[in-house]
C-alpha cells in the first residue's frame, strides 16, 4: 500500500553518469519521452551544462546532484536529496561506469576498488534501495548499462569485463524475479561507443582502439530507451554487435582468449595512475 505521504511525491528518472557520453544521450531520450530527470555525476559544471542543454530543448524538469558513487554514503545522500525535492524514483538508469586497462597484477589497487565500487556496488545498492518502492507502485523500472565486454573474459581489462558480466547476470535474474509486476528491468549491452571512456581508462595503443569504430551515443541510447520501454530484457544495439553476441555463444571461450588478449593488450606500456579525468 502506498501511503498518502508517498502519493504526494512526483516521479523522476535518475541517471547516474548523466552529464556526458551515453548517460547524456539517455537523458535526452527520457526527456523526449516527457520524463523529469535527476542527473548524477561528480563534475558540477558538466552536470549543469547538460541540464541547461536539455531544459532548453525539452519541457521537463532537470535536477542535478553532484556525487561520487564510489563513496559508501552516496546512496543515502541521493535518497535524502529526493526526499527534500519531493520526488520518488520512477526509473533508475545505472549508467555510470569506469574501465581499467592493463595487466591486473600491475594495476593500481585503489583504481580496481573504485571500478568495483562504481560498476557493481553502487549499481547494486541503488537497485536494492529503489526496487521495493517500484514493486509497491507496480510501475517504473531499472535500466542497467553493461557492455559486450560482459559476454566474455577480457585479458588486460580483466576487472572491467568481469564487472560487466556481473551486471548482465544480475539484470537477467532480477528481470525474471519481477516478471508480471509491472516493473521493467533491462540491460543495455553496447559494443564500442564513441565517448571519452576508453581514453579515460588510458587505453590508447591497443588494437581494439585502432580498429573498433564504435556507434554514436545517440544510437546506443535510442536503442536502449526503446528496448527498455518495449519491455526487452537484453538490449544489444547494432546488427554487428548482435551477430557478435551470437558468435560469442557458439565459440568456446578457450578459443577466444588468445584473440582477446591480442586485441586488448597495450602495444605501448600504460603509464601509472594519472589525473587525466579533469
Ligand atoms: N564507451 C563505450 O565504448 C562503452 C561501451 C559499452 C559500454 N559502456 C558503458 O556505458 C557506460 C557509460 O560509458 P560512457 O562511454 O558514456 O562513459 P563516459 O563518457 O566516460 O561518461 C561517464 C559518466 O559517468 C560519470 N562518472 C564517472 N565516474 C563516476 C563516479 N565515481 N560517480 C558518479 N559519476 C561518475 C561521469 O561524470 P563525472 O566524471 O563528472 O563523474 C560521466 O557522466 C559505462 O557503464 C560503460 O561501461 C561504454
Amino acid at each position: 500500500m502506498i501511503s498518502s505521504a508517498q502519493q504526494q511525491l512526483t516521479p523522476i528518472t535518475i541517471i547516474t553518469g548523466g552529464s556526458e557520453g551515453i548517460g547524456k544521450a539517455l537523458a535526452l531520450e527520457f526527456a523526449q519521452g516527457g520524463f523529469d530527470l535527476l542527473l548524477l555525476a561528480r563534475n558540477q559544471h558538466r552536470l549543469e551544462t547538460t541540464a541547461s542543454e536539455i531544459s532548453a530543448t525539452h519541457d521537463v524538469k532537470v535536477l542535478t546532484f553532484k556525487c561520487d558513487l564510489t563513496t559508501q554514503d552516496s546512496g543515502r545522500k541521493i535518497v535524502t536529496f529526493l526526499e527534500l525535492n519531493q520526488h520518488y524514483c520512477q526509473h533508475l538508469i545505472n549508467n555510470a561506469g569506469t574501465g581499467l586497462a592493463g595487466t591486473f597484477a600491475k594495476q593500481d589497487e585503489g583504481e580496481i576498488q573504485q571500478l568495483v565500487d562504481l560498476n557493481m556496488r553502487a549499481l547494486t545498492d541503488l537497485s536494492r534501495h529503489f526496487l521495493p518502492d517500484m514493486l509497491e507502485r507496480g510501475n517504473g523500472g531499472i535500466l542497467n548499462i553493461a557492455s559486450m565486454a560482459g559476454l566474455l573474459p577480457g585479458p588486460y581489462q580483466a576487472a572491467y569485463y568481469a564487472s560487466k558480466a556481473y551486471v548482465i547476470s544480475l539484470t537477467k535474474a532480477l528481470s525474471w524475479e519481477v516478471w508480471g509486476t509491472g516493473v521493467q528491468i533491462s540491460v543495455l549491452v553496447p559494443g564500442p561507443v564513441k565517448t571519452k571512456f576508453h581514453a579515460r581508462m588510458r587505453a590508447r595503443s591497443e588494437l581494439y582502439i585502432k580498429f573498433g569504430a564504435g556507434i554514436s551515443t545517440q544510437r546506443a541510447a535510442r536503442m536502449g530507451y526503446s528496448g527498455f520501454r518495449c519491455g526487452k530484457c537484453l538490449i544489444i544495439p547494432g546488427i554487428l554487435s548482435q551477430l557478435g553476441a551470437v558468435a560469442l555463444k557458439i565459440i568456446p571461450h578457450v578459443l577466444l582468449m588468445p584473440f582477446m588478449a591480442w586485441f586488448l593488450k597495450a602495444r605501448i606500456p600504460h603509464k601509472p595512475k594519472s589525473g587525466d579525468r579533469f
